[in-house]
């Protein structure tokens, strides 16, 4: 059985993600999707939050397992969960300078390769900051997130203006 690791701080998941994920449930038999949580950093949503949106937004992929990870490092946690690779999409080449080195880091400190799947197009201008700033001025962003991202972030912004 081959499993992959899609590793993000997914504050929130985005559809952009989603797509990936989706993706990825017909290259690889198991799908671990690890929602690393840095405590010393503030997002929107907490860490049980986001673990509670990926949960929902995947709820329709029966190969896909959303984990919580907190001050690891991604190699210990592919081993953890067992996955033979680290995969990433990438919307950019902004993306790609981004992810290069962290993925020749990766296979030096853990001997663990990691692979790339191109974005869809149509969604390479989502980001999870991007969509917060958007639905916290007033935006619509229903386009842009999975239905249970959208209702958790029209909670957190309707009642905070
Ligand atoms: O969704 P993000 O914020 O782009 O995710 C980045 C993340 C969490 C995947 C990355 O920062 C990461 O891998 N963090 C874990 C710590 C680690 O292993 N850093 C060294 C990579 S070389």
């Amino acid at each position: 059985m081959r499993s992959c690791l899609c590793p993000g701080s997914f504050d929130p998941i985005t559809n952009g993600h989603l797509d990936i994920i989706e993706r990825a449930t017909t290259i690889f038999d198991h799908v671990v999707v690890a929602v690393l949580h840095n405590p010393t950093k503030t997002g929107l949503f907490s860490a049980l939050e986001r673990v509670e949106l990926a949960r929902a937004a995947t709820a329709h992929l029966p190969h896909v397992e959303v984990r919580s990870f907190a001050n690891m490092l991604v190699v210990d946690v592919a081993k953890e969960c067992g996955a033979d690779v680290i995969l990433k999409g990438l919307r950019s080449e902004a993306d790609y300078a981004y992810e290069l080195p962290m993925a020749t880091a990766n296979r030096q400190i853990g001997q663990i390769e990691t692979l790339f799947l191109p974005g869809d197009l149509a969604r390479g201008h989502l980001s999870s900051s991007l969509i917060k700033q958007v639905a916290e001025l007033g935006g619509d962003v229903t386009e842009m997130v999975p239905p249970p991202v959208h209702t958790a972030l029209r909670a957190k912004f309707v009642t905070s203006r």
